[in-house]
């Protein structure tokens, strides 16, 4: 795509199998079709056994094997994982070509993982900013799975949230010039049409490990009204056991979108509007 920033999209039907389905029936509420994950605490839990902040990256790489079968398995429609934000770009240059090798080796060795699982591949982010070895595997990786119709697995790569909305208004700002659009007819709707990835449903749920209670310039846009959930545990502790805990935690939660839920209606709940709540 432009060097504005890309998503790159495929095509496919999605459809939850019957064992995803029996599990959401143990779930006492609802299930997140659509999670983000802010994958942190790699460096501090490599750290804190005396090793080198790279040997967290590499274990890293085995909880997103771990989360992405297990959600792939439990039937959530797509996951985003924060991979590399655009502020990663300042690490030392050995922890950021560590980080690119290891995105590559990702890429070739889950190959099969992906296509097993019937996973399709896209990122969103700066892709152009990516070293080339790196974006040719991905690339690659992207066009081997764009038929695959199971869970979309989403990379933010040289990813920013204000980025992406700055990209966005050059791109709008671009049709406006050209003649395109008539900025009077610009809403939240028309914006959205020019973010990375368009198509994908905004996160239900956004989990963080590590403790720390930030955004951290992840989806700004898209997690206006997703429910946050922040563990303790680093990515690289972070597994399927853990992944579930979530869900659980997510089924709990009653989401109001600036609404009032429907258990509160009483005497002296104010009348609601119909129609799509603010
Ligand atoms: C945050 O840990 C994590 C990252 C900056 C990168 C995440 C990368 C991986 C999980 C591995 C590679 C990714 C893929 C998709 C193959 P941190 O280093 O900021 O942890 P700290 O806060 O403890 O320093």
């Amino acid at each position: 795509m432009s060097q504005s920033g890309a998503a790159v999209t495929g095509g496919g039907a999605f459809r939850p199998s019957s064992e995803a389905l029996a599990f959401r029936a143990t779930l006492d509420g609802p299930f997140p079709e659509n999670i983000a994950i802010i994958m942190d605490g790699n460096g501090r839990w490599a750290q804190s056994r005396g090793w080198r902040r790279v040997r967290g990256h590499k274990e890293g790489t085995e909880s997103v094997r771990a989360i992405t079968t297990t959600a792939a398995e439990l039937g959530v429609r797509s996951l985003t994982l924060y991979a590399f934000s655009r502020e990663n770009w300042k690490r030392s240059d050995f922890e950021v070509s560590t980080l690119m090798r290891l995105l590559r080796l990702y890429l070739r060795r889950e190959r099969r993982t992906l296509m097993q699982n019937g996973i399709r591949l896209i990122a969103i982010g700066r892709l152009d900013d990516l070293p080339p070895f790196a974006r040719k595997t991905l690339e690659e990786t992207i066009a081997l799975t764009a038929n695959n119709e199971g869970m979309l697995l989403r990379l933010a790569l040289s990813y920013g949230g204000r980025t992406e909305l700055a990209d966005a208004a050059r791109s709008l700002g671009r049709d406006i010039v050209a003649g395109n659009l008539d900025p009077e007819s610009i809403d939240e709707d028309t914006l959205h049409r020019y973010l990375y990835d368009p198509h994908t449903p905004d996160p239900d749920l956004v989990i963080r490990t590590a403790g720390e209670m930030r955004l951290s310039n992840f989806l700004l846009w898209q997690a206006s009204y997703a429910e946050f959930y922040v563990t303790d545990v680093c990515w690289p502790e972070f597994r399927r056991e853990q992944f579930i805990e979530a869900l659980r935690a997510y089924a709990q939660r009653q989401r109001k979108y600036g609404g009032l839920p429907t258990a509160t209606d009483g005497p002296s709940a104010r009348p609601r509007r119909s129609g799509p709540v603010a």
